[in-house]
């Protein structure tokens, strides 16, 4: 019995499960009904309110990132091997020292615990159930301080100024925290135009119009379940581990976070002087700034263009995740953007990340299931990738090299 199939039986069946909170929201068969991460969006879309879902799935423009993320995978196919005895098969990975049970992870999202009831600390409970790592979000409506109580595996992500003591500060209290890894986010030198967030009526803090009141009132069960009782139980959600303290709902209108425009290396090599923890820079495209990151002493890079949602147009991270690897020296390269199924996780691992995250289907499952949802996701992931391994002839992952790939559009009969 491999490692991945005992891990499995912990965390795939749902009728074992017994968070409170989940269970009046959705019923076993829902989650039951969901067998790959795709499958969480249409139900989490007649949860959550038409300009907050808006918001979670948008890309930026007209959405050539998001579409690029998805090409990219599919320019991939695998040559498999045959008559390999894989009936060991083991997905660990080490990654900063530090073994997780699977080689993927949950993306940084600000907008988790608008979409999920408290949807932060159902995230940080399951992957440290399941020994995989989360990225709390600097953006976050919960605070780092708690996350870290209820997830010991996660990470931060921090939104930083271009001004050092704010980072002073940042760092102070995150290594109060407990956190041992930090990852700063590049790619936000300002918010993006989200083209079909806007059109489904979403602004930042959300503007109380009528409209808007209306798209939460047709939506009962997010109102009850998630704002009401957020209200009720923590009172009014605010931007909690970023200067300024914002509230989720304001007249006042979107402020975009200030100084982001400014941020320079400079500013990396004083946060590299402050942090001792691993410093991992976010958003990472062009492999001419990874040797720039790997002489300012940065430990791990995640190449992501956030999920198709910066700069549209923006090129594929998988498509650019070779030329970074053989820039990188030591440093550990990870990568995100439309990571869907265990064999987009083993392309990404074969082209030289240890590691990578999904996004979007990790809020829509905390949406849709709360605790148990998140747990549903990791095991669906972690069965994909544990019968690819075995349909691949691999029982570790560091046999996913980069001869197991071979372009899925240009075959003419040559050997690869
Ligand atoms: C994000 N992302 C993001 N990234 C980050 O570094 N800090 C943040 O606060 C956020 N917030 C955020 C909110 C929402 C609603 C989404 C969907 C995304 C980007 C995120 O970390 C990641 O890069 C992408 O989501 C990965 O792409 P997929 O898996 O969603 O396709």
């Amino acid at each position: 019995m491999s490692i991945a199939s005992d891990d499995l039986k912990k965390s795939i069946p749902v009728s074992k499960m017994t968070n409170r909170s989940n269970t009046w929201r959705s019923s076993k068969r829902s989650l039951h009904n969901i067998v790959s991460l795709d499958d969480f969006e249409e139900p989490a879309r007649r949860y959550i309110p038409r300009p907050i879902f808006g918001y979670i799935k948008s890309g930026s423009g007209r959405g050539d990132s998001s579409r690029g993320n998805r090409a990219a995978y599919e320019s991939l196919a695998f040559m498999p091997s045959t008559l390999v005895d894989t009936s060991t098969r083991n997905q660990q990975t080490k990654v900063f020292g530090r073994a997780y049970d699977s080689p993927f992870g949950v993306s940084p999202m600000g907008g988790t615990s608008i979409g999920a009831y408290q949807g932060d600390i159902a995230v940080a409970r399951s992957v440290a159930a399941a020994n995989i790592p989360m990225i709390l979000s600097g953006a976050s409506f919960i605070t780092l301080e708690r996350v870290k109580q209820a997830g010991p595996t996660a990470w931060f992500q921090a939104y930083i100024p271009g001004d050092d003591a704010v980072i002073a500060r940042l760092v102070e209290r995150v290594t109060r925290a407990g956190y041992e890894t930090m990852v700063v986010t590049l790619d936000v030198t300002v918010p993006a135009k989200l083209d079909f967030s806007l059109r489904s009526g979403f602004r930042k803090p959300f503007h109380p119009t009528p409209r808007f009141i209306w798209d939460v009132l047709i939506r009962p069960r997010w109102l009850c379940g998630m704002f009401l009782r957020t209200l009720l139980t923590h009172g009014m959600p605010h931007v909690e581990n970023m200067e300024p303290r914002t509230p989720v709902i304001s007249r006042s209108g979107d402020r975009p976070i200030s100084g982001l425009d400014q941020l320079s290396w400079a500013n990396i090599d004083t946060l590299r002087r402050l942090w001792k923890g691993n410093l991992v820079l976010k958003g990472v495209l062009n492999k001419n700034d990874v040797k720039t990151a790997r002489e300012a002493g940065v430990d791990g890079i995640i190449v992501s263009n956030h999920g198709g949602r910066q700069l549209d147009g923006a090129v594929a991270p998988l498509r650019v995740l070779p030329g970074i690897v053989a820039e990188a020296g030591d440093m550990t390269i990870m990568l995100d953007s439309g990571v869907r199924r265990g064999t987009d996780v083993l392309k990404a691992l074969a082209l030289g990340a240890k590691l990578v995250f999904a996004g979007r289907p990790f809020i829509y499952a905390a949406a849709v299931g709360g605790e148990a949802g998140v747990r549903h996701a990791i095991g669906i992931l972690r069965d994909e990738i544990d019968r690819d391994m075995a349909l691949l002839g691999i029982t570790s992952l560091d046999q996913m090299t980069r001869d197991r790939l071979v372009p899925a559009d240009k075959f003419d009969g040559l050997e690869f």
